[in-house]
């Protein structure tokens, strides 16, 4: 660990951006084995509450991604639902589908009934933070990517037995070859005061 560790960890989240402009290609050198070998380690890694460990992921390409993207389309009504969905089946190669094990969050309930109200939404920061990890990460491999939220159209649409029916989609990191930079991106004045 170091200074310079750190600077590269800073660059590498500020380097994290939408890319909506995508090919169905992977970066030459890339394979979805590579893919894979992140998502895996950042749901190892990523910290969940209580070490409940119920982050869940599970990744789309090829024939199911077209059609569980194509089942989202369909099932959305007004053109301005199905953009994103439509792109993401016609020009991204995959998406990665976060999820959580409600057994994990009810297990939690159960154990410390004092917190029982919080649980659910420490399930969804324990899996926020590993989509943006997960994000940041595949961007570095020269992917681009961007988040959507199409949840329950999605888990709807995955074929039969791919996942428990206890878990709940969270949010789905859609990627591909980046078509296009990102788009411009402004900063609000948002100092971090010390007080001492
Ligand atoms: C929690 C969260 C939810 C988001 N949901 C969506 C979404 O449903 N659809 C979408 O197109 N972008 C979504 N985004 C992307 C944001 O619009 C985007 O991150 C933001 O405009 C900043 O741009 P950047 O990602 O290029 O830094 C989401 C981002 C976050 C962090």
């Amino acid at each position: 660990m170091s200074a310079a560790a750190t600077k590269q960890f800073l660059k590498a989240i500020a380097a994290r951006r939408t890319i909506y402009a995508l090919k169905p290609e992977l970066p030459s050198g890339v394979s979805i084995n590579d893919v894979q070998e992140v998502v895996q380690a950042i749901v190892k890694d990523t910290p969940t509450s209580f070490n409940c460990q119920g982050n869940r992921a599970i990744i789309l390409t090829g024939e199911t991604h077209k059609s569980v993207w194509d089942s989202v389309v369909n099932a959305i009504e007004g053109d301005n639902g199905k953009k994103r969905p439509a792109s993401a089946r016609d020009e991204a190669f995959g998406s990665i589908i976060f999820l959580t094990d409600d057994k994990t969050t009810e297990k939690l309930q159960a154990d410390f009934p004092a917190w029982s109200a919080i649980f659910p939404s420490f399930a969804e920061h324990s899996s926020g933070a590993a989509q943006i990890s997960t994000w940041t990460a595949i961007e570095l491999l020269g992917l681009g990517g961007h988040l959507q939220h199409y949840n329950g159209y999605v888990k709807a649409a995955l074929p039969e037995g791919a996942i428990p029916q206890e878990w709940t989609v969270q949010a789905q990191l859609v990627f591909g070859l980046p078509a296009a930079e990102a788009g411009e991106k402004t900063y609000i004045d948002n100092p971090v005061k010390i007080l001492n």
